[in-house]
């Protein structure tokens, strides 16, 4: 057993339980065509996202790493039609493509992307005074994922949830001694989902298409 059939048990799950309609298979189609990285979160992902939303009646959300808008689209979809979506990219070219990709959804409206490193766009959305949000979704560079979560902290409401994506990096979230900047990133984010009262947190490890990984959540008590 290995990633022939965690990619075919997705597969399956995703056929029954979150089928792409025509704008999810365009949004990956143009991302493809493109050529941005296939490193969008799995169709069951999405789905999770979105059901997270609406679990907790999310109006108003922040992504950090939009890609293409794959993950953006599962979420926006999870929102009124009056909520909104703000999120983040770094590079402008997957900034166009996620934009036309999220239009093509019909999600224009209610979704803004903002281009350039999040942790400078954080200050411009503090200065506009734009949340607090419902949910945070935090999926940019992994090694950022501490700093954003201490932004996301001060900015979800209380019963706002946190999530955050590949934190669990094949496993390697346990050794002490690797060296990718984005593997201590991960641990200290635990550390700090640990330590921090304002939170309930737990991580789930995932495998699927996508590899060996997991995402964390966080339900903000306080
Ligand atoms: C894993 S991908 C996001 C996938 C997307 N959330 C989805 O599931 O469809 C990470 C994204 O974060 C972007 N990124 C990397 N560093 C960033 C930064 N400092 N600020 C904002 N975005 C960044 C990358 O360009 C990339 O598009």
């Amino acid at each position: 057993m290995g990633q022939e059939t965690w990619t075919a048990v997705d597969d399956y799950v995703s056929g029954l339980l979150a089928p792409h309609d025509e704008a999810l298979e365009a949004a990956i189609a143009a991302s493809s065509e493109a050529g941005l990285p296939s490193i969008q979160v799995s169709p069951p992902q999405g789905k999770l996202l979105g059901l997270l939303a609406r679990s907790i009646g999310a109006r108003t959300a922040l992504e950090f790493g939009t890609l293409g808008g794959y993950s953006t689209i599962w979420l926006g979809r999870a929102l009124p039609a009056d909520g909104r979506l703000v999120t983040l990219e770094s590079d402008p070219a997957y900034a166009e493509v996620a934009r036309a990709n999220v239009e093509r959804a019909g999600l224009g409206g209610l979704v803004e992307i903002r281009v350039g490193p999040a942790l400078e766009t954080l200050p411009e959305l503090e200065e506009e005074g734009i949340g607090p949000f419902d949910l945070v979704f935090i999926d940019a560079d992994k090694v950022n994922t501490p700093g954003y979560f201490t932004w996301s902290i001060e900015r979800t409401r209380r019963g706002g949830l946190i999530v955050a994506d590949n934190v669990v990096r094949d496993g390697r979230l346990v050794d002490e001694a690797d060296e990718d900047p984005a593997i201590p990133a991960q641990r200290r984010f635990h550390e700090m989902l640990a330590a921090e009262p304002r939170v309930e947190a737990t991580t789930i490890q995932t495998v699927g298409g996508k590899g060996y990984d997991g995402f964390s959540i966080a339900l903000v008590t306080g």
